[in-house]
């Protein structure tokens, strides 16, 4: 699979990001680190997008901003084609990103102090949102094995009490990569149904499936909880295009859309036109290099993987989504495994930001000579030489 992986010069040269802001970058700057920690790609956008954004700024005004007309439309007819499922237009509203749009499904779906559960390791704000909204996070571990990270659902029961009113689902799952099935999905509508809680769904993963997997977007369920459900999606991983800030909320009752702004309490601003722009683009004409990019992600995870294999001490479950290995490095004994990443050149995200120490997180979305040499300091931190 790997051996006779055809190169792709859409991925192979990238523009130097140093001095140019990026929060990547920017964090070990002036040091010989490579940074693989946050989810950013390095790769530069695709042409389609950016002749969009091109145009936009041609037009040359920049006013307040709402859903552009083809906004709407441009999601529901990649949704269609890629995942099968067709959302009414209208139930979909421009957030400037889904981190903003969980804090808000927080305050207008959970009262003080109620719990949002979520399954643990997760992505960082996923812990520290409910609590910033004066809500409770209850995490609920994920049950680990050597091939996935999957539901544990008797720890999930034992996690209810009669304050959790939402569910906040990674779906794909960052940082173990899990995709979750049809029939894992229908029994968590179940659960939340039978507890009287909502469902938001994070689906800002779900165009990065490896393996030709598909994904099953949580509110295309014929169930009751999924017609209730709330869907967070974007562009922003796919297509590298997080510092546009444009994300879109899937909101099926209409007196919550009429809300969804003002719950924001005047500190969320309007998503910005180039964002609108490179949205649209992406969702109507970026699928050919979607497809591209999924077959070198496909092919970094496995490098990712052969490497670990071989580094005594360190174990990932192959993950079937994202461009992120979550990697269990308790094994080796080193009592700070991302102290001693950094100190062999590497910076992968620390697990303890998850939720579990003894992890590291590598993005793999660099060249991919970059992530070669990446593997060489990943030996090297843990004496695999
Ligand atoms: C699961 C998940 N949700 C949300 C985000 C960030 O979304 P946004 O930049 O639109 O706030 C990320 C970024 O890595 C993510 O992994």
């Amino acid at each position: 699979m790997t051996a006779s992986f055809p190169p792709d010069p859409a991925f192979a040269d990238c523009p130097d990001r140093r001095d140019t802001g990026s929060e990547k970058w920017d964090r070990w700057a002036g040091r010989d680190i490579l940074p693989l920690w946050v989810a950013d790609m390095d790769f530069r956008a695709a042409d389609e997008l950016l002749a969009a954004i091109r145009q936009r700024v041609d037009h040359g005004v920049f006013g307040y901003t709402a859903d552009p007309p083809g906004f709407a439309p441009a999601l529901v007819a990649h949704l269609e084609s890629l995942h099968g499922w067709s959302p009414d237009p209208a139930s979909i509203t421009g957030t400037p990103g889904v981190v903003t749009g969980l804090a808000i499904t927080a305050r207008l779906l959970a009262a003080a102090d109620d719990g949002i559960l979520t399954f643990t390791p997760v992505y960082p704000p996923f812990l520290t949102l409910p609590g910033l909204a004066g809500r409770r996070v209850v995490r609920v571990p994920l049950a680990q094995s050597a091939a996935a990270w999957t539901i544990d659902w008797d720890r999930l029961e034992a996690a209810v009490t009669p304050q959790s009113r939402l569910f906040w689902l990674c779906h794909p799952h960052n940082p173990t990569g899990t995709v979750f099935g049809r029939h894992e999905l229908l029994r968590l509508a179940d659960f939340v149904e039978r507890h009287g809680m909502t469902m938001v769904s994070d689906e800002i993963w779900s165009d990065l499936l490896l393996d030709g997997l598909p994904h099953i977007p949580f509110a295309s369920l014929d169930h009751p909880a999924a017609r209730r459900a709330i869907t967070l999606t974007a562009p922003s991983k796919t297509w590298n295009l997080a510092g546009l800030a444009c994300a879109a909320a899937i909101v099926p009752d209409a007196d919550l859309r009429r809300r969804w702004r003002p719950a924001g309490g005047g500190l969320v601003p309007m998503v910005n036109p180039l964002g609108y722009a490179a949205a649209e683009a992406a969702w109507r004409h970026g699928d050919d290099w979607r497809r591209r990019l999924v077959r070198i992600l496909e092919h970094h995870r496995d490098l990712v993987l052969a490497a670990v294999a071989q580094i005594p001490g360190l174990a990932a479950a192959p993950p079937a989504a994202t461009y992120l290995v979550w990697i269990d490095c308790r094994g080796s004994g080193l009592p700070d495994p991302q102290a001693a990443c950094e100190a062999a050149g590497l910076g992968p995200s620390d697990g303890r930001d998850f939720g579990l120490p003894g992890f590291i997180r590598l993005n793999t979305a660099c060249p991919t000579p970059r992530l070669e040499e990446a593997l060489r300091r990943l030996r090297r931190a843990f004496g695999g030489g």
